[in-house]
């Protein structure tokens, strides 16, 4: 199953609507984007803790309003045929994901330990509010306490833990997550995680992979879901 990452990173700016659409449009059935608050709280789709790589401002995205980042470029530094493009806020991301038929899965990015509550809290309602499909949704984030208290407000919502170490007491720590899946960077994957992953019954993701020619040798070692920039490649 192969998953746009941040859309379609390698196609347009990544975490866009447009990188969605062109996830869609390579016949990825899947995508990955990741959210944070704004400083008014609401969830926005957007990756580094600042908005200075992705956008024309500067700034922590956790100290600029909604109506500030609206102001922001978020498509011309990858391309001036993209100048115009916005931050989306989760809001505009999932009705995007409706209207592509997409499945999504959502990053919670978690830069603040201290507003890690708040960023589920508001993820949640935005979900809720928007009444959107709760099979099309996988919750995803490197971080435990993230994920368990996804687990303690949506329960029906399937949950993904991102890792990029692992050791043996890896699994035994997520038990009581009750995963859906492991997202795991590919370069650490090798057979004996691979195997301690699937029989442990959790569906295995790695990330980012954009050598389609490799491809192969992962759907050997067990993998299930491929997050790449390269959908159209793959
Ligand atoms: O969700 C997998 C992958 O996106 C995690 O890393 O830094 O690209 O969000 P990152
Ligand atoms: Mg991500």
């Amino acid at each position: 199953m192969i998953t746009g990452h941040r859309g379609a990173a390698s196609l347009a700016p990544e975490n866009t609507l447009v990188s969605i659409e062109q996830a869609a449009k390579s016949g990825a059935t899947w995508v990955e984007i990741d959210t944070q608050l704004s400083a008014d709280n609401i969830p926005v789709i957007i990756h580094d803790k600042t908005v200075n790589r992705c956008t024309d401002g500067e700034g922590k995205v956790s100290e600029l309003d909604l109506e500030t980042l609206k102001t922001l470029d978020a498509g011309n530094w990858f391309g001036n045929q993209f100048e115009g493009t916005q931050v989306p806020t989760l809001e505009e991301a999932l009705d995007k994901c409706v209207e592509l038929d997409l499945t999504l899965n959502l990053e919670l990015k978690t830069y603040d330990d201290k507003t890690i509550d708040t960023l589920v809290e508001q993820v949640v309602s935005v979900v809720k509010q928007k009444n959107y499909p709760l099979d099309k949704l996988l919750l995803s984030s490197f971080s435990k306490d993230a994920l368990a208290i996804c687990q303690a407000q949506l329960p029906q919502v399937r949950r993904g833990f991102i890792c990029e170490v692992w050791n043996d007491f890896s699994l035994e720590s997520l038990q009581e997550l009750d995963l859906f899946s492991v997202h795991i960077d590919h370069q650490i994957l090798n057979a004996d995680i691979a195997n301690s992953i699937k029989e442990a019954g959790l569906v295995l993701k790695i990330w980012t992979l954009n050598a389609p020619e490799k491809a192969q040798a992962f759907y050997d070692l067990g993998v299930d879901y491929i997050i790449t920039d390269k959908p159209n490649e793959f």
